[in-house]
This record gives structure tokens, sequence and C-alpha cells, in this order.
């Protein structure tokens, strides 16, 4: 999979997506990133990206041209067309289900706002999506995009070491993960619960199971809400 980043500050992105899942997915070949800063296509001797808001108020806006430049030769450089991505907190919410589309996607554009983002007409012509990470307001669009890099990333084929890993993630059914545990099974701070030394694979499954739907069913019900539950899970958690 292909991921442009276009930012102001492409190789922060990039430098996060060095480490570990992303840095060795990019290792083997199977995420190839590129830095695009659109500071690259202004003009002047200043190379200004940015101006004020129309109609006033606080904040600089990242210009139209210098980006519109940015991504025409992003979009040059490979015959692949991206999907193009706006991180906003404008954005719809991100969710794994959202994140498993764009990891299927040959190719992605992350595009990051700086200061108070970017000129309406940019986004309406040239984006075909606005992504939030959540309900809070960053300084830029840098760390939305390194959010984005890394969910899809482990999502390669190959990525990580152990394939059944992706399958077991949090949020892969839609509940919360289960706890995990490991040596040693005696600690000051607790006991490896039992059924987990056990061998017995059937009720390992289940306990992990009655965990997953009982720590979303306190701690975010709203996972739940309007999901109909099988009669298993149920019983599970009416236990
Ligand atoms: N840029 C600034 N805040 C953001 C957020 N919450 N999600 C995505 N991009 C952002």
């Amino acid at each position: 999979m292909r991921i442009d980043i276009v930012s102001l500050f492409p190789e922060f992105v990039e430098q996060c997506a060095g480490f570990g899942v992303t840095g060795r997915a990019r290792e083997r070949g199977l995420l190839d990133l590129h830095g695009w800063n659109p500071r690259d296509w202004a003009e002047g001797n200043y190379r200004k990206v940015d101006d004020r808001t129309f109609g006033g108020g606080p904040g600089m806006v990242m210009l139209v041209e210098p980006l519109r430049r940015c991504l025409a030769a992003l979009r040059q450089a490979d015959p692949l067309p991206p999907r193009v991505v706006y991180l906003s907190p404008q954005g719809r919410p991100l969710d794994q289900a959202r994140v498993r589309e764009l990891a299927a996607l040959p190719r992605l554009a992350l595009l990051c706002g700086r200061y108070e983002g970017v000129d309406e007409r940019l986004v309406q012509a040239e984006v075909d999506e606005e992504i939030s990470i959540g309900d809070y307001v960053l300084s830029g669009g840098e760390l939305a995009a390194a959010v984005v890099v890394d969910a899809v990333a482990r999502l390669q084929e190959g990525a990580l070491n152990d394939a059944g890993s992706a399958s077991q993630d949090s949020f892969e059914d839609g509940l919360l993960d289960c706890p995990h545990y490991s040596h040693p099974v005696e600690h000051a701070y607790g006991t490896v619960p039992e059924v987990l030394r056990s061998g017995n694979h059937a009720a390992i499954a289940r306990w992990r199971r009655q965990q997953a739907l009982g720590r979303t069913w306190q701690r975010r019900p709203d996972l739940l809400a309007g999901r109909v539950l099988s009669k298993a899970d149920q019983a599970l958690l009416d236990e």
C-alpha cells in the first residue's frame, strides 16, 4: 500500500511511522510512505502557505494554490489514483471498521492542516473524505495522520508477526479486548486466572468472550447499543 503525506512537517509523520510494526511493514515493502511539503509548491521569497481568514477572527488558513499544486504533483508521481483524506476535527470519527476499509485501498493521500485548517474550496475540490480521530483539537493533522498510518499499516498482510493477532484485536468483533496476563503466575499484584493456565481451550475462549462482553458493557455501553447479542453471549453476560 502506498500512503502520501501532505504536511508542512511531513518528516514528523514519517518518523512516527519508523518504529515497531509500522517500521517493519515499511522494511518489508508492505507500506510505501511518501512525504510532500506544500511549501515546496508555494511562490515568492517567503514561500507563503497561509493567510488570514476572511470574515475576521484569529488564526490563519492554509492557501489553496500551494496545496493544489502539491496534490497535482502527488497524483502525477504514481498512476494509482489516491483516496484523498483530510484530517480534521470536523471529519467523521475514525473507527476500526473504517480503518479496515482504508487498509484495503491501494493508495491513500493524507492531508494535514495546520492553523485554523485548509481553505474550504480546496477541501471541496480535492478531498474525498474528512476524518477525525476524536472530539478534541490537535494543533495540526500530523498526529492524526500518524494514527491512520499506524492503524492501516498493522493490517497489511504480513505486517504482524503473529498472523492471528489482528483478527483478535479489540473492536475486530465490535467488542473491547479481554485482559491479558504473562509470567509470573504469582505476583504481589495478583495471580493469573486459573482458567488461562488450564490448557482447556474451550474454557479459555469462553472466559475471554465473557470478559470482552463484560468490559464492553461496563466501559463502553455505546458499543452494544442497538446490537442484538446472541443467546450464548447474553447468557455469558448474565452469568
Ligand atoms: N486536526 C486537529 N484536530 C484533529 C482531530 N481531532 N482529528 C483529526 N485531525 C485533527
